[in-house]
């Protein structure tokens, strides 16, 4: 990997100040910073392309078209679709998931069972709760250990003729876990189900392979991968997509529109309706540029030593508890100070410049498991180095020094 304080040069808020002290960035999980290059993609297409899409004759237009378009192309590449066409662009995770539980608003009956699991995001349970309301399926939820790792055994039992959706998180935003959804995408698929896998947390971090997986649909957000908010990508099976219904109606989605009826344009447009984030997809593209630039290989081993070397350095503050102890976690650590409210530690980082989130990470399950209200989560990314987590450390100290 290229020396990290060269790749620091390539984020321009890496080198600002916060409360007087230099910024360490530890709220990756929450959203990644942006490197120069993408931010350039942006002020490029509004400084030389800005234009409508798929809409017009003129340069401006078809130059602008071409970009978004080759940003897709790169989206199919980097994680291995068949076609590009089963590459969806959305305004994030959270749009993807609620576009696929629509759909199967049409495809789901009473008694029909839909399995979550226990580690999941608020975006992958609410709109499934909102789909079993809709059309009286059942939601069962594949339990986890005190690690943070899904009960396997537990899965297998619940799956039965009835299951038609299964989703998992590829890894849990609050506590870090990597689930093994290889297995569980095997497993569900074995009686016939359908299987979404949330890849928010998982696609700063691994390069997934969705035909590899075998995976039905793979969502994710580009600000997660040094991209800008506001885009993402809903990656589903080409069967799929044609199978389930248009998710918004309006321009762009249709082949033909009169008074008695209208017909849908091919994939991809039959889900992207409205004028979308130009400028976002072409910089998302971009992101995925770089990020394959530093290398995903060599970002998984750096975030790895990352996370070895500041589990064990927190670990040696007395009353320090890491939620999320599983075998397999990406650079995430939940952890909170005996009889301290994450709230007034993360209060106390922050006057010392350093950001971390607190609370309960929209995964209040979690939360309620271990008995807690909420943790600090420190997450890191490729930018990160060993001399901000000594910061982390010492700011640990003080902060269980004046509130104890
Ligand atoms: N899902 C994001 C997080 O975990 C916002 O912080």
């Amino acid at each position: 990997m290229r020396n990290v304080q060269d790749i620091r040069k390539d984020f321009p808020i890496l080198s600002r100040k916060v409360n007087g002290k230099p910024l360490v960035y530890f709220d990756n999980a929450a959203t990644s910073q942006t490197p120069q290059q993408v931010i350039d993609a942006i002020v490029d297409y509004y400084s030389n392309y800005n234009a409508n899409i798929h809409r017009g004759v003129h340069t401006l237009s078809q130059e602008a078209t071409d970009l978004y378009e080759q940003a897709r192309l790169k989206i199919q590449q980097h994680f291995n679709a068949k076609f590009s066409h089963e590459i969806i662009f959305t305004s994030g995770t959270t749009h993807g998931i609620n576009l696929v539980a629509n759909g199967f608003s049409a495809l789901l009956k009473k008694g029909d069972d839909i399995v979550v699991s226990a580690l999941e995001h608020h975006s992958n349970i609410v709109p499934w709760q909102m789909l079993c309301e809709r059309t009286g399926a059942n939601l069962k939820v594949i339990p986890m250990n005190a690690h943070g790792e899904l009960l396997l055994d537990a899965y297998a039992d619940l799956l039965s003729k009835h299951t038609k959706l299964v989703f998992v998180n590829h890894i849990s935003n609050a506590l870090g876990t990597i689930n093994p959804i290889k297995h569980i995408i095997e497993k569900a698929h074995e009686v016939g189900a359908a299987v979404l896998i949330d890849g928010a947390q998982s696609s700063p971090h691994i390069k997934p392979d969705v035909q590899d997986l075998d995976v039905d649909f793979y969502v994710v957000s580009a600000h997660k991968m040094c991209g800008p908010t506001g885009v993402g990508m809903l990656y589903g099976k080409e069967a799929w997509l044609k199978k389930l219904p248009p998710y918004q109606g309006g321009g762009e989605m249709i082949a033909e529109v009169t008074f008695e009826k209208t017909t849908y344009a091919d994939l991809p447009h039959k889900f992207e309706a409205g004028t979308p984030n130009i400028a976002g997809g072409i910089a998302f593209g971009t992101a995925i540029d770089y990020m394959n630039t530093i290398g995903f290989q060599n970002i998984a081993k750096y975030e790895h030593d990352l996370l070895e070397y500041a589990t064990e350095k927190l670990l040696q503050i007395k009353g320090l508890k890491i939620y999320g102890t599983a075998k397999h976690k990406t650079s995430v650590i939940s952890f909170n100070l005996d009889g301290i409210h994450p709230y007034d530690v993360g209060t106390i980082l922050d006057k010392l410049g350093i950001a971390v989130r607190t609370g309960h990470h929209c995964a209040q399950p979690i939360m309620d498991f271990y008995n807690i209200p909420g943790t600090v989560r420190a997450s890191f990314a490729f930018y990160n180095t060993k001399s901000e987590i000594d910061a982390l450390v010492e700011g640990v100290k003080k902060a269980k020094m004046m509130l104890s």
